[in-house]
């Protein structure tokens, strides 16, 4: 028996990363999985952004489990496609219980991160594309009357600031803080106003993870240059695993955190303690 049998679980960024981790593990306790992601690439980001073939692949794993997949193509910036998405999850599987609204991006580097486009691009995808997705979400779930569970992915970027010099006081960088300090409010209104109906809404806040968004020339670049102690943590850890942030958001949106909501679960081995 599986934690999550008979509940249908609605990922943002699933394509790969931690959107895909969070899928697979949701699916391997019982969940049939919705899968949105833009596939595209935004051009103030420098690294490859996810491609058509990787949202594929975790539909693929999410049907290994024996669960159901969804997967749609579609940005999040665009509330006409997120409402559309949730429609089709909810006409294809009949309701939606689990929601991990962690779909992102980080413009911090190379010249598109100069132009006052990646602040429009970081608020965009972040805050707005955040915000859609969990209020199409949550009112699917009012209309089924069942609660529910929501997850967002914030980062130790919602509570500090890690700009050392002015090259990452750059709007990439700015808006990417940003839209992840302003999460926190979407995260307590949500948690705050629906908790009477039985839904649930909290954020995990990672440090750095083993995904592309940092796995890349040019964030290791900017890393390299960076002074010591940048980005350290408490645990000496230099980045933790997708597996890693999906258990704290398998516990957010399982029963055995039934009476937590409105908090944010730093998963950042102690990098705010430093
Ligand atoms: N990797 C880290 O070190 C780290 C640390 C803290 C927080 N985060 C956050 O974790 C989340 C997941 O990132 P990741 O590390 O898996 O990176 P990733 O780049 O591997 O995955 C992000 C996914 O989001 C998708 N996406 C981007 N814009 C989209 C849009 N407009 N509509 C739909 N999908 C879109 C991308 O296509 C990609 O598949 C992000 O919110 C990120 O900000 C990452």
């Amino acid at each position: 028996m599986g934690r999550f049998d008979g509940k249908v679980a609605f990922v943002t960024g699933g394509a790969r990363g931690q959107g895909r981790s969070h899928a697979v593990n949701v699916a391997r306790e019982g969940a049939d999985v919705v899968l949105m992601d833009l596939c595209d690439q935004i051009e103030s980001v420098e690294y490859s952004m996810s491609t058509r073939a990787d949202l594929e692949e975790t539909a693929a794993l999410v049907e290994k489990h024996g669960q159901r997949a969804l997967p749609i193509q579609a940005d999040v910036r665009d509330h006409a496609a997120v409402a559309d998405a949730v429609r089709r999850g909810v006409s294809e599987f009949g309701h939606i219980d689990l929601v991990v609204a962690n779909a992102g991006i980080m413009p911090t580097t190379g010249a598109g991160s100069h132009e006052l486009q990646a602040w429009t691009d970081t608020l965009d995808v972040m805050l707005t594309g955040v915000f859609y997705t969990v209020r199409e979400t949550t009112q699917a779930m009012l209309d089924n009357r069942n609660g529910g569970a929501v997850v967002i992915t914030g980062s130790t970027s919602s509570f500090r600031g890690v700009a050392y010099d002015v090259e990452l006081l750059n709007p990439g960088q700015v808006g990417y803080g940003a839209a992840k300090h302003g999460v926190i409010a979407i995260m307590k209104n949500f948690a705050r106003a629906l908790g009477q109906y039985g839904i649930r809404v909290n954020m995990v806040a990672p440090a750095g993870v083993r995904t592309p968004m940092v796995v890349n020339d040019a964030f290791s670049n900017l890393r390299a240059s960076s002074p010591p102690g940048w980005m350290a943590n408490a645990m000496n850890v230099d980045l933790a695993e997708p597996q890693d942030i999906s258990d704290a958001v398998l516990w957010l949106l399982s029963a055995e955190s039934r009476y937590v909501t409105g908090t944010a679960i730093p998963v950042d081995a102690g990098q705010l303690l430093c």
